[in-house]
């Protein structure tokens, strides 16, 4: 362990030495995740939240959450990497009923090497897009982002993340680390199998890079090319074959396309 790991988990073992280890790590995620959230967008029901929790600790605890949250900020700061996944799992607070073993960011980085090989090259829109159906605390992602970073890359233009937890406090970790890497994403809590999503949070960048607007933007191009494509394939069709003997088939219509629909609740 680093020594500012070292520093971290002795400041987290300080804070109320009386309650159980996960609920105190539970907290401090939840409260920086509502905290980087609420700061760009306030959201009444996760401000309660926030209260709420804060109110089980004492003036000094809640201090040293924010203390907590700067050092992570240090932490994290040298290169995108999975540092609250690494913790979690040094704290031996995870769930390894529910596979919370996080890969070890060498392997990840490896990974997103074979993905994009040497050079990433951008498509037509101007942004990647990528989909994390069981993201931990961000992890592979993260690991992405550093090959962006090292090409030079802007992540808070050139990518677009959507990934899904089952584990609300999991989730968040991965919302804190990829808001801190400015990393415009969709954070969802829910079951990747089933589809059953209970939350989303976006990431501060999402809103102040108009996000929500590049990505209609996208869909909609999209949509209108693969109903282009679609009726030129029937043209061509139609003018190479000889008459039909038959009706032709319907065309099928088009399917929605890409991302999941945004719902409500937040
Ligand atoms: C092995 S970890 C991998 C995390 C991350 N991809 C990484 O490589 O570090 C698997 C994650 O999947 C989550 N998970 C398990 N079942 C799930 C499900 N049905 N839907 C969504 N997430 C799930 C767990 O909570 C855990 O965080």
């Amino acid at each position: 362990m680093t020594h500012n790991k070292k520093s971290f988990v002795s400041a987290f073992n300080d804070i109320a030495r009386h309650k159980h280890r996960y609920k105190v790590f539970e907290d401090f995620v939840t409260m920086s995740a509502i905290s980087l959230h609420n700061a760009i967008n306030k959201n009444e029901t996760l401000e309660k939240e926030y209260m709420t929790i804060q109110a089980k600790y004492s003036k000094d605890e809640v201090k040293a959450f924010g203390r907590l949250l700067g050092m992570l900020v240090e932490l994290l700061q040298d290169e995108p990497k999975d540092v609250l996944g690494q913790l979690y799992m040094e704290l031996e607070i995870g769930n390894s009923k529910a596979g919370q073993f996080f890969t070890p960011d060498s392997v990840s980085v490896m990974m997103a090497k074979m993905l994009y090989g040497d050079k990433i090259t951008l498509p037509d829109c101007g942004f990647i897009t990528m989909s994390e159906p069981a993201s931990g605390a961000g992890g592979m992602v993260l690991a992405f982002v550093k090959e962006l970073t090292n090409q030079k890359l802007d992540p808070a233009r050139t990518f677009w993340v959507q990934c899904i937890d089952i584990d609300r406090t999991v989730a968040l970790m991965c919302y804190i680390q990829l808001s801190l890497w400015n990393v415009p994403a969709q954070i969802i809590v829910g079951n990747t199998l089933s589809m059953e999503l209970r939350e989303q949070f976006f990431t501060p960048v999402y809103y102040l890079f108009n996000w929500n607007y590049k990505l209609r933007k996208r869909n909609k191009e999209l949509a209108e090319n693969k109903e282009k494509n679609v009726s030129e394939e029937t043209k061509i069709e139609v003018e190479k074959s000889d008459p039909p003997s038959q009706p032709m088939a319907e065309i099928v219509e088009v399917d929605e396309i890409v991302q999941l629909q945004l719902f409500e609740n937040l």
